[in-house]
């Protein structure tokens, strides 16, 4: 296996690129952004991500494995948040592909942030039950039994308490729209992970996103049963578990 693979981490406001080296899990180029198109149809973003490649310069037979906010099953999208509807059902690792000219895999971004996290970060050399969780726009989720990926978990989706969708209630996002304190915020994520927890009986619960920055400001606020960590590799981990998936080929 090639040791250097381009990852790129595709969201709803800004897509994110750079070389990883595979074995050290770290970036080995600067890491680039573009703004998602407005609209976010699939040829816009596909050539955006064109555009990103080239602009990283690298050899043509590179692998490139690319994460995006929707569930994401045999390299068809079956959602589409924050991006046009016609995401839904579509092959994304055929436009990718085509678009880029070679092999392209497209996984779901939560369980790319979570591979990287598992290989590289906070979850190495844990045994059992890891659920990665990034709090930003939505909720993301990832499900680890001793190390390999269950794909697509969508736990972000729950109802809890009456409240359908908890993620539009207890994402970050919810944060900023409402104005909330950390420990307002702290009490929503109390409900969320202690439902996890008496759900799934996790070992670990690791914590991403962008707001993972601060997580003295509310991971000490929660109770848990279960050791809860913030995530280690922050910004990168969706390029970084996104190239470490570049190779599956299904
Ligand atoms: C989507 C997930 C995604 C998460 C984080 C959710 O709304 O359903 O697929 O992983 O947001 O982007």
């Amino acid at each position: 296996m090639s040791k250097k693979a381009i990852g790129i981490d595709i969201g709803g406001t800004g897509i994110k690129g750079a070389v990883v080296h595979n074995k050290r899990g770290e970036l080995v180029s600067n890491r680039l952004r573009v703004a998602t198109p407005e609209g976010g149809e699939p040829e816009d973003i596909a050539t955006a991500v064109v555009d990103l490649v080239a602009q990283l310069d690298q050899p043509t037979d590179r692998p490139i494995g690319i994460c995006f906010p929707a569930v994401v099953q045999h390299g068809h999208t079956q959602s589409a948040a924050n991006v046009s509807d016609r995401w839904v059902g579509l092959d994304a690792d055929k436009l990718f592909t085509e678009a880029l000219g070679r092999h392209t895999h497209v996984i779901n971004d939560a369980d790319a942030a979570g591979v990287a996290e598992i290989k590289f970060g906070a979850g190495r050399k844990q045994s059992g039950l890891v659920i990665m969780t990034t709090l930003g726009t939505g909720i993301g989720s990832a499900l680890f039994y001793n190390g390999v990926l269950v794909p697509n978990a969508e736990l972000g989706h729950i109802d809890i308490g009456g409240k359908t969708d908890f993620e539009t209630y207890a994402a970050y996002s919810a944060v900023e729209r409402e104005g909330l304190s950390f420990e307002a915020w702290a009490e929503r994520l109390q409900v969320y992970y202690s439902t996890l927890e008496r759900l799934l009986v996790p070992d670990l619960f690791i914590v991403g996103g962008g707001i993972s920055k601060q997580h003295e400001e509310f991971l000490p606020l929660l109770k848990l049963k279960t050791r809860i960590v913030p995530a280690e590799l922050r910004n990168s981990a969706g390029i970084i578990g996104a190239a470490a998936l570049a190779y599956i080929s299904e």
